[in-house]
């Protein structure tokens, strides 16, 4: 198909040259609003419940939203019944404020205040599209007359607020579709707006840009909010606040360059849910924020607790690669990664600055697991591998055993497919590896060290070989040369202790060659002398052809 270019064109064009925004830094948090029980409620399959509200609800004040929507009351039974039930079971703690969504109607203004009857501190957030193609095709009024539904519908907020005087009143406008409406008229009707509500009286008031679909690239959405806040009359008495949705990938981009283009407040949802492609995600904003050392004000330790019931309540899942939540967002499978991540792992110490190669951050702040970070398949490496056998079962290889395992480890991973667990890794040395091959297993040992020259006694399986030789090693190479007739010799060797939950102390890993061929064997003991010579046990008994002895 060929593509139409008439179809599609820049919905906004809109050019700030003197924009300031782009040499500014984000350097502290904006106001949050959690807007899950209202925008992210609204385009659910199954909208929540009143209790299921109660969770949210409970869970967005626990990790300190400050401001939360908890709904839109005149439009929803739940929703109303909800809000009675924040207001008269005393719900809402003294620094937190309730919001609620209204349009631009009496009727239904007036229904909101009805919901809000006794509530301690609220937000009452109106709102109305102003953009040409709502004007035009959907409500078919002018500038004049979109700008009038919106002063109409601030002044009837003002009234029934005035008739609940025991309330701490915020009030809040919309011009919905902002980032689609031309910035000069967002300008005019929130002027107009303002000059009911009088922001410069003391009145607290908050003046929030939706990107309700998101049309622009974020910088051009920053330009639209930098003309706004200097072109609006009594900037310094109204909170600006953005509410971006995703619809081109970009909600988080365009809130945080929003901000450096001089707005206070972002509301947005945990996880992104909401309309469409969802709305701003609140996870990722505030993580963002965390990562470059600026406290986002909300406790995002408890990451997984926030995932589990978010996917509860929305029945829906977070993507494994979710930013800062998803599954296997703090896990590498490549080989180079894990090697990496090994090295900074090894270097980075408590309190210091973060700074591990492919981890922005550190998985336990957000309540994730070391265990998660290095998972190993067929793209994974001898570091990988050795890194879970190490951290799962306190066994430390030396380098060249490491490569080795690798391999066995990368052909079972390629011929099963998929992920080897730690289990698998740690099954695959044993049988490659540790298990004796049947009839080779150390039943005891006699050494006896003349001068230089130690004599070696050992019974193997029933069976008794002697030998002679510079150490016991040595000694037991010398008997069993003379036992089997063959010559071996012995490669490569190491010792090492063993970690304290371990039945054994010592480990030897040993490859014994015999002519062109060779045989590697780890065996672990009590002491370092059964290690070493049960390991050239297992290694000349493999030699031989011997089968490995069931673990
Ligand atoms: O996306 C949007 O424009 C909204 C408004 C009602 C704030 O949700
Ligand atoms: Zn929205």
């Amino acid at each position: 198909m060929a593509f139409d270019h008439t179809k599609y064109s820049p919905a906004m064009h809109f050019d700030k040259p003197d924009r300031q925004w782009p040499s500014r830094r984000l350097e502290k948090a904006p106001l949050w609003c959690a807007v899950d029980l209202r925008d992210g409620n609204q385009a659910l399959i199954n909208p929540m419940s009143v209790e299921q509200k109660r969770r949210f609800f409970q869970l967005l004040v626990e990790i300190g939203y400050k401001e939360i929507e908890i709904g839109f009351p005149s439009a929803s039974q739940i929703d109303f019944d909800f809000c009675r039930a924040l207001i008269e079971e005393d719900l809402v703690p003294d620094d937190v404020r309730i919001q609620v969504l209204v349009q631009a109607r009496e009727d239904l203004i007036s229904r909101t205040f009805e919901a809000l009857q006794g509530a301690k501190r609220a937000i009452v957030h109106i709102y109305n599209a102003t953009s040409p193609t709502f004007r035009q095709k959907v409500f078919r009024v002018d500038r004049d007359g979109c700008r009038d539904i919106a002063a109409r519908a601030a002044q009837w907020v003002k009234d029934y607020a005035a008739k609940q005087p025991s309330t701490d009143w915020t009030f809040q406008y919309s011009p919905e579709t902002f980032s689609a409406t031309e910035v000069d008229f967002a300008i005019d009707v929130v002027n107009a707006v303002n000059a009911v509500w009088q922001p410069e009286s003391g009145q607290r008031v908050i003046i929030n840009l939706p990107a309700t679909v998101e049309v622009t690239t974020p910088n051009v959405f920053a330009d639209q909010v930098e003309a706004f806040c200097e072109g609006i009359d009594n900037r310094e008495h109204v909170i600006v606040s953005l509410h971006t949705h995703n619809d081109r990938g970009c909600g988080v981009a365009a809130a945080e360059l929003g901000q450096m283009a001089g707005a206070d407040r972002v509301e947005g949802t945990l996880l992104g849910n909401g309309e469409r492609t969802g709305n701003m995600d609140l996870v990722t904003a505030g993580m963002n924020l965390y990562s470059h050392g600026i406290d986002p004000g909300i406790d995002f330790s408890r990451m997984p607790e926030i995932v589990e019931l978010v996917e509860d309540i929305t029945d829906i899942k977070t993507h494994p690669r979710h930013a800062y939540a998803g599954d296997l967002v703090f896990s590498a499978f490549s080989g180079s990664h894990q090697d990496a991540i090994k090295k900074c792992f090894a270097i980075q110490k408590e309190g210091e600055q973060w700074d591990v190669a492919y981890l922005p951050i550190d998985p336990a702040d957000v309540g994730r697991r070391y265990e998660e970070v290095v998972r190993i398949n067929s793209q994974s490496g001898k570091g990988g591998v050795a890194h879970v056998l190490e951290r799962d079962y306190g066994v430390e290889l030396p380098r060249w055993l490491q490569q080795e395992l690798a391999v066995v480890v990368q052909q079972q991973a390629e011929s099963a497919g998929g992920e080897v667990t730690g289990e698998q890794i740690h099954q695959c040395f044993e049988a490659s590896y540790l298990n004796p091959p049947q009839g080779w297993s150390l039943d005891g040992y006699d050494v006896n060290r003349q001068g230089d020259t130690v004599s070696l006694s050992a019974d193997v399986d029933g069976q008794n070989v002697q030998g002679q030789g510079e150490g016991a090693v040595g000694a037991l190479v010398a008997a069993l040369e003379g036992h089997t007739g063959r010559s071996f010799s012995v490669e490569a060797f190491d010792e090492s202790t063993l970690g304290q939950s371990t039945e054994a102390n010592a480990m030897a890993c040993v490859r014994v060659s015999s002519g062109e061929q060779q045989q590697i064997a780890v065996a672990m003991a009590k002491d370092t002398t059964s290690a070493a010579l049960q390991a050239v046990l297992s290694a000349v008994g493999r030699l031989t052809g011997a089968e490995s002895a069931a673990a």
